[in-house]
């Protein structure tokens, strides 16, 4: 049985028709009560949710979200692209019939932003049309979810710092089709969609990474310096994410969640090679977002100031991510860690 003690009634087809009717910016989130099915709260040291499916489990977020330490009788089910395929409605469908997670995390997405406007088709496929199908399964079964969003819904020209209620802007198709799954994702009245903002981990190819290798091969890099964002730790947000969970997801709606402090890439850049050793070994250039356009190492457009306020999640659930540097700091580690590890045996 699902978490939420009851099981919903699947939408009629794959073609729902327009969520604009569940186009709703909850400011923040939501109440709910308990989501354990018995209107109290969970025993003490029982999970409310012990079953939770990771869909995207080899990216990033999904890597963390599977090597999180969740409490004890927690079944984590890491979902790869082998199994449950998002641009075939029937594998999402079918996956979930037959595993019944109480949560889907919803940690896949199309996320290459330049090739995404040579793409649009699978951009929105992947970030749109698949999170439509997943809504349609996690509601045939009962579950909850959480979908995961990007700071590329707004176009960047705010004074400040971005809230849940403010108004979206995509520039780019990546940010249009990410617009288009949060707004599949308010179909179910009790989802958790959360925003998030420059994602990095030990794994993978992210900016981290990609700076640190060159970092070691160049003596001069060039890097943009007038975006400015909140880099969060893959880590950190599978954190929060859980934290989230194992509150029985009681605040549902839309939420920021990235680090608490922001920064530019360059600034990340200069960071990254300072605890590479590197820093005084390279030139570090800045250029601008239009430079780097006109180059064509860019294509698509990209927020000036996509700064995340996660006020409204740290109020709901009484958690803050780190600031970037630490969490930069740890993930520079984990990456020494594995340069001290021997290489694997040849087959
Ligand atoms: N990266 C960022 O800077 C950033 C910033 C803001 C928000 N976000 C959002 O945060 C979330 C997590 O991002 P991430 O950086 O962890 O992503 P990621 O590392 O690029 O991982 C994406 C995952 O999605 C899977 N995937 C893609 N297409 C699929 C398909 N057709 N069927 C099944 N799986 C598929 C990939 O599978 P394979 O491993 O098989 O390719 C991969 O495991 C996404 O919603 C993203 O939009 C990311």
């Amino acid at each position: 049985m699902s978490a939420s003690g009851h099981d919903r009634t699947p939408p009629s087809g794959p073609d729902r028709g327009s969520p604009s009717g569940s186009d709703r910016p909850p400011a923040g989130g939501r109440d709910r009560p308990p989501a354990n099915g018995t209107g109290r709260p969970p025993p003490v040291g029982r999970p409310p949710f012990d079953r939770i499916a990771v869909i995207g489990a080899r990216g990033q977020l999904g890597s963390a979200l599977v090597d999180r330490r969740w409490p004890v009788g927690t079944l984590v089910l890491p979902v790869t692209r082998d199994q449950l395929d998002l641009t075939d409605r029937e594998s999402v469908w079918s996956y979930l019939l037959r595993w019944r997670p109480q949560v889907v995390v919803n940690a896949a997405a199309y996320t290459r932003v330049d090739r995404a406007e040579d793409e649009p088709e699978l951009a929105v496929e992947v970030n749109q049309a698949a999170v439509a199908s997943i809504v349609q399964g996690v509601s045939a079964i009962g579950a909850r979810l959480i979908h995961v969003s990007t700071d590329y819904v707004f176009d960047g020209t705010a004074d400040g710092w971005y809230r849940e209620a403010d108004q979206v802007n995509p520039l780019s198709v990546y940010g249009r089709s990410k617009r288009a799954g949060e707004l599949e994702a308010f179909a179910l009245d009790d989802s958790l969609v959360i925003r998030t903002s420059g994602l990095y981990s030990s794994t993978g190819t992210n900016f981290v990474r990609t700076i640190r290798r060159l970092g070691r091969e160049r003596d001069r890099l060039e890097v943009v310096d007038d975006q400015r964002l909140c880099p969060t730790s893959a880590d950190d947000l599978a954190e929060a994410i859980g934290v989230a969970i194992e509150a029985g997801l009681k605040h549902t709606g839309l939420f920021h969640v990235a680090s608490v402090d922001d920064a530019t890439w360059w600034e990340v850049a200069d960071e990254i090679l300072r605890l590479d050793g590197r820093r005084s070994a390279i030139d570090l250039d800045r250029i601008s977002t239009e430079q780097r356009l006109a180059q064509g190492r860019s294509i698509a457009r990209r927020p000036a100031d996509s700064r995340l306020s996660s006020e409204a999640f740290a109020t709901a659930y009484d958690h803050t991510l780190r600031p970037w540097r630490t969490a930069l700091a740890d993930v520079y580690r984990q990456l020494a860690r594995r340069d001290d590890e021997p290489a694997p045996a040849p087959a």
